[in-house]
C-alpha cells in the first residue's frame, strides 16, 4: 500500500526544466528550446526587479544567479538553463564549481536526485567557425560579457585563426526592459554600437548576439548589418540541450512530460504577462514571487 502511494507520487510529481534570465531575453531561448522539446514541462524565471545584470560587478551577478538558481531547484527543476550570457560568463563557472557539489551532496544525503546548471556560451561559440568565412567575427553583448572575455578566451580554445572583436551595447537591454526596443528610438542606439563594432574590424563577416535579449532588435539589427550574417543563439542552445538530453539519461529521466510552461518573475505579474505575451505571440499569466538573499 505504501509501495503505491509512493510510485503514484513520483509519476505525479512535476520534475521541470528552469530557465533563468534577468529578464524577458530567455524567452527567445525558452521558446527555441520548447520548439525542439516540446514533451518536457518548464519553469521560466526572469528576475525583471533587478535587470539589466549586465552593468553589475562580478559579486552581484553571481549573488542573484545563485539565489534564482536555488530558488528553482526549490521549485523542483532538475536542470537549469543560465539562459543569459552575462550569468553564464560571470557565474555558472563558481555555480558549477563551487556550489552545485553542496548542493547535489545535500540532495544525495536526503535521498534525492542530482540537478545540473548549463550556460548559454559554449553551444554559441561552436557554432561560429562553422559560419564565418572572412574568420572576422564580432561578438555584441552586455558590459559584463564582453568584459569577462568568455567568448573571446572560449573561442580562441577551438578557432584561434579567428580575428574577433567585442562591443559592449549597454542601451540595448534597457530598452527592451522598457518595451522601447521596436521604436524609431531604438534605431540610434542599434546604428551606434554597430558602427562601433564595425570600425574595429571591416572584415567582420558574423555577429553574434551574445545577449539573449538581443533577437528582439533583430530587425533592426539586420537593417544596418546588411550582408553579415547574424547568429542569435535560441536554435543553437536548444539542439545543445537535446544532445545534452540525449547523452545524460540521469536528468532526462527525471523530467516529467506533460509540455506545461509556468512564467515567474520579480517584477509586477501584469506587467510581465503583457510585455511576454507580445514577444511570444501567445498570451501567458506569469506569477511575482520574490527572490531572498541567500
Ligand atoms: N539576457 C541577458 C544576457 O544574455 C541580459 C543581461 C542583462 O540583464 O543585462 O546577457
Amino acid at each position: 500500500m505504501h509501495l503505491r502511494l509512493a510510485t503514484l507520487q513520483r509519476s505525479e510529481q512535476v520534475i521541470k526544466i528552469g530557465i533563468f534570465d534577468s529578464g524577458y531575453g530567455g524567452l527567445t531561448i525558452l521558446e527555441s528550446i520548447r520548439r525542439v522539446l516540446p514533451k518536457y514541462d518548464y519553469l521560466y524565471l526572469g528576475d525583471n526587479a533587478r535587470a539589466p545584470y549586465g552593468t553589475h560587478s562580478f559579486d552581484v551577478i553571481y549573488q542573484y544567479t545563485l539565489e534564482a538558481v536555488k530558488y528553482l531547484i526549490e521549485q523542483d527543476c532538475a536542470l537549469i538553463i543560465l539562459a543569459c550570457n552575462t550569468a553564464s560568463a560571470k557565474a555558472l563557472r563558481t555555480i558549477q564549481q563551487h556550489d552545485l557539489p553542496i548542493i547535489n551532496s545535500e540532495r544525495l544525503n536526503a535521498n534525492r536526485e542530482k540537478v545540473n546548471v548549463l550556460g548559454v556560451i559554449r553551444p554559441t561559440v561552436e557554432a561560429v567557425p562553422g559560419i564565418t568565412k572572412t574568420g572576422h567575427v564580432g561578438i555584441l553583448g552586455t558590459p559584463a560579457t564582453v568584459s569577462s572575455e568568455s567568448y573571446v578566451l572560449e573561442l580562441q580554445k577551438i578557432a584561434p585563426n579567428l580575428t574577433i572583436s567585442q562591443q559592449a551595447c549597454p542601451m540595448w537591454v534597457p530598452l527592451i526592459e522598457a518595451g522601447e526596443h521596436d521604436k524609431p528610438g531604438a534605431d540610434y542606439f542599434v546604428d551606434l554600437y554597430l558602427r562601433e563594432i564595425l570600425s574595429k574590424d571591416s572584415k567582420i563577416d558574423t555577429l553574434v548576439l551574445g545577449c539573449t535579449h538581443y533577437p528582439l532588435l533583430a530587425k533592426k539589427i539586420e537593417q544596418v548589418a546588411g550582408s553579415i550574417q547574424i547568429i542569435a543563439q535560441g536554435a543553437l542552445v536548444a539542439e545543445s540541450l537535446k544532445d545534452y538530453l540525449a547523452r545524460h539519461p540521469e536528468y532526462r529521466k527525471q523530467l516529467s512530460e506533460n509540455s506545461t510552461c509556468t512564467y515567474l518573475t520579480t517584477e509586477n505579474a501584469d506587467r510581465f504577462s503583457q510585455s511576454a505575451s507580445t514577444f511570444l505571440s501567445a498570451p501567458i499569466h506569469a506569477q511575482h514571487i520574490d527572490l531572498i538573499t541567500v
